[in-house]
């Protein structure tokens, strides 16, 4: 007798999911970020709570609103997104969603920094690199069950991103284009390519709320032990 699949089959099960941009300031009243909406990540934290699970949202600052059913805390700075995230722990699974910015300036400046009209004198902005909070919690003592990331790729996407899955120690990277003309960042629609171990699986092009709720489904059956 066949029996039929739970409504519910994440119940029990608690995920950190991080989404949006960081914001990473030069000084009081300038910061560097990115194109990066939030919609994908928001909506893979409200798929994920619809199969039941306790969603746990790291978000950056995003012009959406916090998704019904899930617990919500706001940061700037990818310092701030890897604190948030090492305090949700532990977890039965994260998905890394956010388009975390890979620098930030090395020194802030106290006080907002001036013009010097006339002179040819221009800042420049010395750099140093952000902590990687994917590769960081996918090799973490408290490590969740299933560790998920995306790929933000303009070239090579499959071979890029399958670099990302050993690397950071992912059991699943989402792959997706984000050459201009793609509109994958920032717009309502994404083609990926799933990769893991198994091999890589292109998904047709689809609305974020679709891509949500076809990896939701995916996450579940992994977390249950059913092949992928
Ligand atoms: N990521 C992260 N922390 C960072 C940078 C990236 O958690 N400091 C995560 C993203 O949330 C995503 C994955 O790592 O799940 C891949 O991000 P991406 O920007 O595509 O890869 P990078 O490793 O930053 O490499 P690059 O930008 O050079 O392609
Ligand atoms: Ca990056």
């Amino acid at each position: 007798v066949e029996q039929l699949a739970p409504a519910r089959p994440l119940s029990g099960k608690t995920f950190i999911v991080t989404s949006g941009p960081t914001h990473e300031p030069i000084d009081p009243v300038r910061y560097i970020a990115n194109r990066s909406s939030g919609k994908q990540g928001h909506a893979i934290a409200a798929a994920l709570a619809k199969l039941g699970a306790e969603v746990r949202l790291i978000s950056g600052p995003v012009s959406i609103t916090d998704p019904a059913g899930v617990t919500t805390t706001h940061v700037e700075t990818a310092r701030q997104m890897l604190a948030a995230v090492e305090s949700a722990l532990p977890a039965d699974g994260a998905v890394f969603v956010a388009a975390v910015a890979d620098w930030r300036v090395d020194s802030v400046a106290v006080d907002k920094i001036k013009k010097q009209p006339g002179t040819g004198t221009v800042p420049s902005l010395s750099m140093v690199e952000n902590p990687d909070i994917l590769a960081t919690i996918g090799h973490h003592a408290q490590r969740p069950k299933l560790v998920v990331g995306f790929a933000a790729e303009t070239r090579d996407v499959v071979a890029n991103g399958e670099a990302k899955l050993r690397r950071k120690g992912a059991d699943l990277i989402v792959a997706n284009d984000v050459s201009a003309g793609g509109g994958a960042m920032g717009g309502d629609r994404n083609k990926v390519t799933l990769l893991s171990a198994a091999g890589a699986e292109a998904w047709p092009e689809l609305d974020k709320l679709e891509v949500a709720e076809r990896l939701a489904m995916v996450i579940a059956a992994r977390l249950n032990g059913e092949p992928p």
